[in-house]
């Protein structure tokens, strides 16, 4: 096959995966710093992507370190596809997030629809900003549409949080994984299995860099005021002494069913446990509609508001146990310290089972009634690289592929 991957950037990652699958030969360089444009007009520009909740965590430490290094012009790109004040601005600001250069206010639909609609509008953002790369995160819909965007515009992509796989390809968020690895010209993992996971699928090595979490650089850096807050005592529950609960993942809340299922396990965890309960706009639209949000009230679950990033930092910390569906959950009780329990069949975070603090439930909700602050005592031991400075070693990378190549082409053309 002839390599036409220099004249047509947006193919050039047809090259690294044989027709059969398998890894080709290694390329003379790791990074494709091919996509980094030349000049001596100052320092190129990166975009970068947020658009929910996790992502505001998990790309905050990279905004703020690219910024103390001031080796690009940074441009940030809002999706919208969160856009309630509690789940975007609370926790931006929180964050301490700077300004978003652009709201792209996509807000929500079916997946198709709202993929589309990131993808229209941030194709234009891309021709208008002309970035040497853009970084993504995660594995919502906001991260694949815009890697998409950027890729076949031939703009190099960094994916952080590359490489997780829960084999589940019933999750939405696991189609968002694959396809934006796949597009990605950089992969940051942040785990030791996700360049296992990587390599099967046919990326080749030099592109996967080994660099820590970033929702935990966020979260050691706030962990202090987190604490101070005591933001259970709102609640009226004592410290170590309650059960906090999310759940927002199709799988457990679309279904009428199972999600009255769920209900009844929460209501007997209530008789056990004191339950605070602050319920994503998913989930509290479908207990609405059912009755069921009145049967846990009554039953004493404290309903509450999606939180602010601090205070549900604090209701993680003071709990006695966690009950979840959430990646990010998984990763921060671990990095705590607490107990979690995740109600789920699969985890693509497994580190989180074997270093952490977090056991699998599986699928059927009675489980639940085994959750409990003195149903198990984890003993986390420190997960490597979750050590607080994922995004140095991020921009450092970053730094190295897209902006000293960059310098070094501008000084040998001029
Ligand atoms: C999305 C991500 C999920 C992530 C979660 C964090 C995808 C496929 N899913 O799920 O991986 O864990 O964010 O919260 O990208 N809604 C509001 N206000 C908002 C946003 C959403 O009321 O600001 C409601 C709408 O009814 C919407 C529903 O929540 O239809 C679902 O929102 P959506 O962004 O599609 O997915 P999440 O469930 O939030």
């Amino acid at each position: 096959m002839p390599d036409d991957s220099r004249a047509n950037p947006s193919k050039r990652h047809l090259k690294d995966v044989s027709p059969a699958g398998a890894p080709v030969a290694a390329p003379a360089r790791p990074h494709f710093v091919d996509s980094v444009g030349v000049g001596p007009e100052g320092p190129g520009t990166i975009v970068h992507v947020i658009g929910a909740r996790p992502n505001f965590v998990k790309m905050a430490p990279i905004v703020s370190e690219m910024a103390r290094r001031q080796a690009f012009r940074q441009v940030i790109v809002h999706t919208g596809q969160h856009y309630d004040t509690r789940l975007s601005d609370d926790v931006l600001a929180d964050l301490d997030f700077p300004e978003c250069d652009r709201f792209l206010n996509v807000g929500s639909g079916p997946h198709g629809e709202q993929t589309g609609k990131v993808l229209a509008a941030f194709e234009q953002v891309l021709l208008e900003e002309e970035p040497v790369a853009v970084v993504v995160a995660g594995d919502v819909n906001s991260t694949l549409a815009c890697a998409l965007a950027a890729s076949k515009l031939g703009i190099a992509v960094a994916h952080v949080e590359s490489g997780l796989r829960s084999n589940d390809w019933s999750m939405p968020e696991e189609i968002n994984r694959v396809l934006t690895d796949r597009l990605s010209d950089v992969l940051f993992t942040h785990s030791p299995e996700g360049l296992d996971n990587l390599v099967a699928e046919g990326i080749l090595p030099g592109r996967v860099h080994y660099v820590g979490n970033t929702m935990i650089d966020s979260l050691r850096r706030c962990e202090r005021r987190a604490r101070e807050r005591r933001a259970w005592e709102a609640s009226g529950v004592p410290e170590a002494g309650y059960v906090l609960v999310t759940l927002h993942r199709p799988s457990n809340v679309d279904d009428p069913e199972r999600l009255a299922e769920i209900a009844g396990e929460l209501v007997g965890l209530a008789e056990r446990w004191p339950v605070i309960f602050p319920i994503h706009p998913r989930t509290r639209a479908r207990l609405t509609d059912s009755g069921q949000l009145d049967v846990l009230e009554l039953a004493g679950v404290r309903c509450i508001e999606p939180q602010g990033y601090l205070d549900f930092l604090s209701l993680q910390a003071g709990a006695g146990a966690v009950l979840t569906d959430s990646g990010g959950v998984q990763e921060e009780t671990s990095a705590l310290g607490v107990s979690c329990f995740t109600l789920r069949p699969n985890t693509e975070r497994p580190v989180t089972l074997t270093h952490g603090t977090n056991i699998l439930l599986g699928d059927d909700p009675a489980e639940i009634a085994s959750v409990g602050p003195a149903s198990w005592s984890p003993t986390p031991c420190a997960i490597p690289l979750w050590d607080g400075h994922a995004a140095e070693r991020i921009v450092d990378v970053l730094v190295a592929n897209y902006a000293l190549n960059r310098f070094a082409g501008a000084a040998l053309t001029s």
